[in-house]
């Protein structure tokens, strides 16, 4: 067992609607992640996937419950966490390179530690040539390239990324996870980052998972290991024990009856 780098006890999280509605989004969750895993959480809309990388990322308080995470209590965002948001991830107004050493910028690392900073990992996501572009000047491949390539840049060992590459073709996700799998399994210096990864896509789990963490209505519902070696290739999909974790999941998702 590696250190726990994320622990939950105990975690819950209401909201009051509009009407007056007490809405559960996370009800007594416990979750322990060790550092360098890469995990991905899947579950049906609405399950509460956001708001637990929301109180990881310290950008919503628990109602209950405790959120720890590098052995300290999370009170707030910090620099140790890194967030690419389910919808826009990338600021309109700045140029890529811009973007990429903004979250730098805001810690007061040097100029020219920063620009080298945004120069390597956009180098590393293959988008060198377009640093100086408008983001609108980007397909939206490329700027999920771009957000990858900042949340890498920005130092954080606590990558949360919520469904990243959800409105992408097969082809530009399959792309990615190889750029994002690659900058993960380098880990500078042998220190992996852990990430957590929330999917609705149970392939796009599979490739890219240590463990997959399945939610359902505000709760873990299961926690499934994935043994498969990496790299792994969609032929590593049709392992016999894949197609098991699949059909768990497709279970899950409630799109198969139990065998
Ligand atoms: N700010 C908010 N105010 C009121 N209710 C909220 C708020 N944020 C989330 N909720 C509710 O909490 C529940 C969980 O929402 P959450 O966004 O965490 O789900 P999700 O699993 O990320 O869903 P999706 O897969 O659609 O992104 C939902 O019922 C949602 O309506
Ligand atoms: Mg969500």
């Amino acid at each position: 067992m590696g250190d726990v780098k994320i622990e939950a006890s105990a975690l819950s999280r209401s909201y009051r609607r509009a009407d007056g509605a007490e809405v559960k989004a996370l009800s007594a969750v416990d979750l322990r992640i060790e550092a360098g895993q890469f995990v991905c959480l899947v579950g049906p809309s609405g399950c509460g996937k956001t708001t637990l990388l929301q109180i990881i990322a310290g950008l919503v308080p628990p109602t209950g419950g405790s959120m720890v995470v590098n052995g300290q209590r999370v009170t707030g965002p910090g620099p140790s966490r890194g967030m690419v948001f389910q919808k826009d991830s990338v600021f309109p107004w700045m140029r890529v390179a811009a973007n990429v050493e903004y979250g730098l910028s805001c810690r007061g690392v040097p100029k020219a530690e920063r620009q080298a900073a945004a120069a390597h990992y956009l180098e590393r996501v293959g988008l060198s040539h377009v640093a100086g572009a408008w983001p609108r000047e980007l397909s939206g491949g490329m700027l999920k390239r771009v957000a990858v390539a900042t949340v890498f840049a920005n130092g954080a060992d606590v990558l949360l990324l919520d469904e990243p590459f959800g409105a992408l073709d097969y082809v530009t996700k399959r792309q990615l996870h190889d750029v994002l799998l690659t900058l993960w399994a380098e880990g500078e210096a042998g220190r992996r980052r852990t990430v957590m990864f929330v999917t609705h896509d149970v392939d796009e789990a599979m490739i890219l998972a240590d463990r997959i963490v399945v939610m359902r209505a505000g709760q873990i519902v299961d926690d499934l290991p994935v043994a498969a070696d990496r790299p792994r290739t969609t032929d590593a999909l049709l392992l016999p024990e894949m197609v098991r974790i699949k059909h768990i999941l497709l279970t899950h998702l409630g799109l198969e009856a139990a065998r």
